[in-house]
This record gives C-alpha cells, structure tokens and sequence, in this order.
C-alpha cells in the first residue's frame, strides 16, 4: 500500500501504523507510552499527527494506514496538543526528570517550557529501596504503563500492576507491597523501559556514577 508522508510516497506493509511508516519515512514522532517491543497502548496521546481529511489528529502508535492516506507529522494541532499534554505531564512532578530521559528529551524537542505554565498538586515523593537492584521513585511515574507491560508481555512475570485513577495512578509491585512480595525477577524490563527513570536499576547507575550507594528514602 501506498502513503504520503510529509510529501513524500512510501510503500508501506498492509497493516502497518502511522507510527512504522513514520520511521520507514524517517520523520519523528514524539511518543512516550509506546515501546516497540510491546503491543502499543494508545495511552500518552503524544504521537498525534495530522492525516487528510480527518477532523482532528490521530494518534500515530494505534492507528493503521489506509492506502492513499496523507499523513503530516509536524501538523501544527498536533504538534500543540502534544505539547501541552507533555507540559501537564511535567506539571505534575515534584522535581523535573533527568535530562536524559526519554521524557525530558521528548519535552526538550517539543519545546515544551522548563517551566510549566500550570502549576498545581505534585505526586507525592515515595521511594521503594528494598530491591537489591530496582529503585522505584514513585513521584517521577507518569502512568505510562510501560514497565507493566514491559513485566507482562518481555518477562511473563506479572509482577507489577497500575494502581489507582487520574492524578493518583501509579504503579505498584505485587499487590503494592512492594517488589519484594511480588513475582519479580529481577529481569530490569520495568527499569529498562521507564521513560522517566521511576525505575531504575540503582546499583548500575551508582556504579556507572563511581559511588555505591543507593539513593536516598
Ligand atoms: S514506572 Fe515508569 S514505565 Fe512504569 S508507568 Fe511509571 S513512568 Fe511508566
Ligand atoms: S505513544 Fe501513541 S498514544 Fe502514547
């Protein structure tokens, strides 16, 4: 089938997203809940592009190419959506992600502002410290999903689940108490795939800093 991205006509495989035709295109899409080792989510809205003919953006991870479709993937509504749906985002963290993360980096090219014009309640700082590899610092989950599905769908381990709605989703081990009561294995999917860094595998990192310790509670 064929497609126009950004002007340009592509060949792309029957069923294939906007999202793989994007990257066959070699045009950036912004993402944050989408992993391309796991089945996309649809959660983030932030991979929205413009599509002829359509009344509002779509969503470039979940939705498939019809042929003749005529995609922009720096539509300006789109591109503004996304922006402000990663501004709130960051809104709603206690301390702005390290910048090279997957979510600052995101933020960085969006332009997004250091500083978000919405200021409001922040996620509480919780910190898990009791893995002997995997910190969890629950104030930097945006909900993304990923480290779930990463545990699920990577490591058939099923050892963590998102908990709560709205503002209070999070994510917790086991039945949220913690990854030490839970099936984890150890595998460092969650960690690998977090695009904030709420999980992350503190021994490596403290090694790589030339220190060994674990952050602080
Ligand atoms: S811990 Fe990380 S990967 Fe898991 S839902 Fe939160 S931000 Fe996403
Ligand atoms: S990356 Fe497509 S909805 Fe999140």
């Amino acid at each position: 089938m064929r497609v126009t991205i950004d002007g340009a006509a592509l060949e792309v495989p029957d069923g294939g997203t906007i999202l793989e035709a994007a990257g066959l295109a070699g045009a950036w899409v912004p993402t944050l809940c989408f992993d391309e080792r796991l089945a996309p989510f649809g959660a983030c809205r932030v991979c929205l592009v413009g599509v002829e003919g359509a009344p509002n953006p779509l969503p470039a991870c979940t939705t498939v190419c019809r042929d003749g479709m005529r995609i922009d993937t720096s539509d300006a509504t789109a591109r503004r959506v996304a922006g402000a749906v990663v501004e709130l985002v960051l809104s709603e963290l206690a301390s702005p992600p390290a910048a090279h993360t997957e979510l600052a980096r995101v933020a960085a090219r969006l332009q997004v502002p250091e500083r978000p014009r919405w200021t409001g309640a922040t996620h509480p700082v919780r910190h898990e410290l009791e893995h002997p590899y995997l910190t969890f610092r629950h104030e930097l989950c945006i909900s993304c999903g990923r480290c779930v599905r990463a545990c699920d769908e990577l490591q058939g381990a099923f050892a963590l689940s998102a908990t709560g709605r709205g503002f209070e989703a999070n994510v917790g081990a086991g039945l949220d108490t913690g990854f030490l009561e839970s099936t984890c294995v150890s595998c460092g999917a969650c960690a690998d795939t977090c695009p904030t860094e709420a999980i992350s595998e503190h021994l490596l990192l403290s090694l790589a800093d030339g220190v060994m310790a674990v952050p602080e509670a």
